[in-house]
């Protein structure tokens, strides 16, 4: 890991990970779990090029914005663009480890990038805020998961790099929100907007590759709910928090998440 640079409150970390000895069940042997990550991970690069451009586009609509948020805006772009880069990286071991995903992926991109292009500036920031919520929230189970834990030493840098990150940056977007529109219902048809964008296509591109391991299609989504429903019964805080968006005087900073991150940091800072 190169020394992180500090942006603001948000420090940019550029790491360069090793993929090349992932197997396919890096998730301690848990091909599901392993294979839900994976299509999870199909959404990342362009994902977080929506997210960035949402926040950006979204800045230049509030009137005198603080400095702290153009800092904090600074290192959310930074970290996000880094996110994006070592996501990329992985998607070469999909290829080397046998799966097909290309031609899906590109669909899914050239949706991503029409959202992007048609969509009004404060629909795609609200979308953004919902998708940091559950960018955050999960980002604790990557933290504290026993199958991330002993999961291949890579791919739990990864994640729980990402995940740090994810907690560090998780106001941004709402807070840009939050002054370039603050309307309730907006905030919550941009949540509602990101569950089913992210929850139907990372559910579609597990199934796709759980199919590629020999299942039929039934059985592969039968698998991927199966791990759905584990991670929940593993992490039963995330059903409360994942419903407290919901609420109207919420902020991502109600969640206290701070000891987790203390120490995947330390954590983080002996890799490589
Ligand atoms: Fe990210
Ligand atoms: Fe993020």
């Amino acid at each position: 890991m190169s020394a992180p640079h500090e942006a603001g409150t948000i420090p940019v970390r550029k790491m360069n990970f090793e993929f090349d000895s992932v197997p396919r069940d890096f998730l301690n042997g848990n091909l599901a779990f392993s294979n839900y990550f994976n299509g999870l991970n199909l959404l990342f690069p362009e994902g977080e090029r929506f997210f960035m451009h949402a926040v950006r586009d979204g800045l230049k609509t509030i009137k005198n914005p603080s400095p702290e948020l153009k800092e904090q805006a600074k290192g959310f772009y930074g970290q996000e663009a880094q996110h994006s880069i070592e996501h990329l990286k992985y998607f070469e071991i999909l290829d080397k480890n046998g799966y097909e995903f290309r031609g899906e992926l590109a669909k899914f991109d050239r949706f991503i990038i029409k959202l992007r292009k048609k969509l009004p500036t404060k629909l795609r920031l609200a979308m953004t805020a919902g998708a940091e919520h559950l960018t955050a929230i999960s980002s604790q189970m990557s933290l504290t998961d026993v199958d991330v834990a002993n999961g291949h030493p890579v791919m739990r840098d990864l994640m729980q790099w990402h995940a740090i990150e994810e907690i560090e940056h998780k106001a941004v977007a709402y807070d840009v929100y939050a002054q370039a529109s603050g309307n309730y219902f907006l905030r919550i048809l941009g949540y509602l907007a990101a569950i089913v964008v992210v929850g139907g296509y990372s559910y579609k591109f597990a199934t796709m590759f759980m199919r590629q391991e020999g299942y039929s299609k039934r059985k592969a989504a039968k698998l991927i709910r199966d791990d759905q429903r584990q991670i929940l019964k593993r992490h039963s805080y995330l059903k409360s928090q994942f419903l407290a968006y919901f609420k109207p005087g919420f902020h991502p900073n109600q969640i206290d998440d701070e000891h987790l991150i203390e120490k995947a940091r330390v954590d983080l800072a002996a890799y490589g």
